[in-house]
């Protein structure tokens, strides 16, 4: 073929694809250690570290191995996680999670006094508390709403006054943001941030992660409180509205089936926003990789980054640790 019958074509976007030092100059997203909440999972016991069983990789540890993992995250340049408890006890009222002796409060401590600077947030929500596995509690099969906001609050203090840094409120109850706010606030506490799950579906994606707390609920599902995956203006309202009633930070979960919705809080709102990269999320590519039908580490990779591109400022992800040693 002569010069002559090349196309003749001025604009090559693969110039910017030839070498790797080009595609780095003219990469426009890039993930980070700082962007990653590692969501860690605290059982009761002692010298615990038990692999979730749906969760290649991913374990429950007794508090004394949660300060030992912290110190490891910590060390990675991770510098943020989000607790998630296995109480003693369920009980019809959800007592536990708001026990200054629980099993969250206790984990806060000893992770605060072993790793002082690492940012912890605390779940709130009261599935893995009840025998009924839902977020709030329940009456006659009904999910009641201010009755568990209400304890909700008792919670969010119990967590702020063992030294969390910020709430995780995860449960969809109306009001709860403002309430808990206030609730924090009269307390003494007004450092103490909170992140809601703004935007949080009801999904089957979480599967996994009511194995690993033992949380699944005993009868129904949680489409009471929690989204329909059809809908999308819905989640601007449930944004907006915890902005207005003092969310600092709002989510989105899950994550990648839900990157619209991401994209559009970004473009329309001006706080940070975090995506849940969630436990189904997670345990498909391990199932997937498992199999040797795709190599994980990179599906992985490739994930956490379409959710920088969708505009999420952080992301909770189970991959967290392996994600950091990658970027290392
Ligand atoms: C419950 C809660 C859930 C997750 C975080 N908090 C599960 C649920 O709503 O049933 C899911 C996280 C995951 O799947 O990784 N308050």
């Amino acid at each position: 073929m002569s010069q002559t019958d090349l196309l003749n074509i001025v604009h090559r976007p693969r110039r910017l694809r030839r070498t790797p030092a080009i595609r780095n100059l003219v990469k426009e997203n890039t993930l980070s250690k700082s962007d990653l909440v590692f969501p860690l999972f605290v059982c009761p016991g002692s010298n615990v570290v038990e692999e979730v069983p749906s969760m290649p990789n991913s374990f429950r540890y007794s508090i004394d191995n949660a300060v030992k993992e912290c110190k490891e995250l910590w060390d990675l340049g991770i510098q943020a996680i989000d607790l998630f408890g296995i109480p003693e006890e369920k009980t019809e009222d959800g007592r536990e999670a708001y026990n200054d002796d629980g099993i969250i409060q206790r984990a806060i401590r000893a992770i605060k006094e072993a790793v002082p600077d690492l940012y912890i947030m605390t779940d709130v929500a009261l599935d893995p508390f009840t025998p009924f596995g839902h977020d709030g509690l329940v009456k006659d099969g009904i999910i009641l709403n201010d009755e568990t906001v209400e304890v909700l609050c008792k919670m969010s203090i119990s967590h702020a006054k063992a030294g969390a840094d910020m709430v995780s409120p995860s449960d969809m109850m109306d009001g709860r943001i403002g309430a808990i706010r206030e609730a924090l606030d009269d307390s003494g506490h007004s450092d103490v941030g909170i992140l809601s799950y703004s935007a949080k579906y009801s999904s089957s994606f979480y599967g996994p992660f009511r194995d690993a707390l033992h949380s699944a609920p005993q009868f129904g599902d949680k489409s009471t409180y929690q989204m329909d995956p059809a809908n999308s203006d819905e989640g601007m309202k449930e944004i907006e509205l915890d902005i207005m009633e003092g969310a600092d930070i709002v989510m989105i979960k899950p994550g990648l089936a839900y990157l619209d919705i991401v994209y559009r809080t970004k473009e329309r709102f001006d706080v940070p926003v975090a995506v849940y990269h969630v436990s189904g999320e997670y345990s498909m590519v391990m199932a997937g990789a498992e199999k040797g039908w795709i190599d994980g580490d990179r599906v992985m990779m490739e994930s956490l980054v379409a959710m920088k591109r969708a505009g999420a400022d952080i992301i909770f992800t189970y991959y967290a640790k392996e994600a950091a040693k990658r970027l290392s």
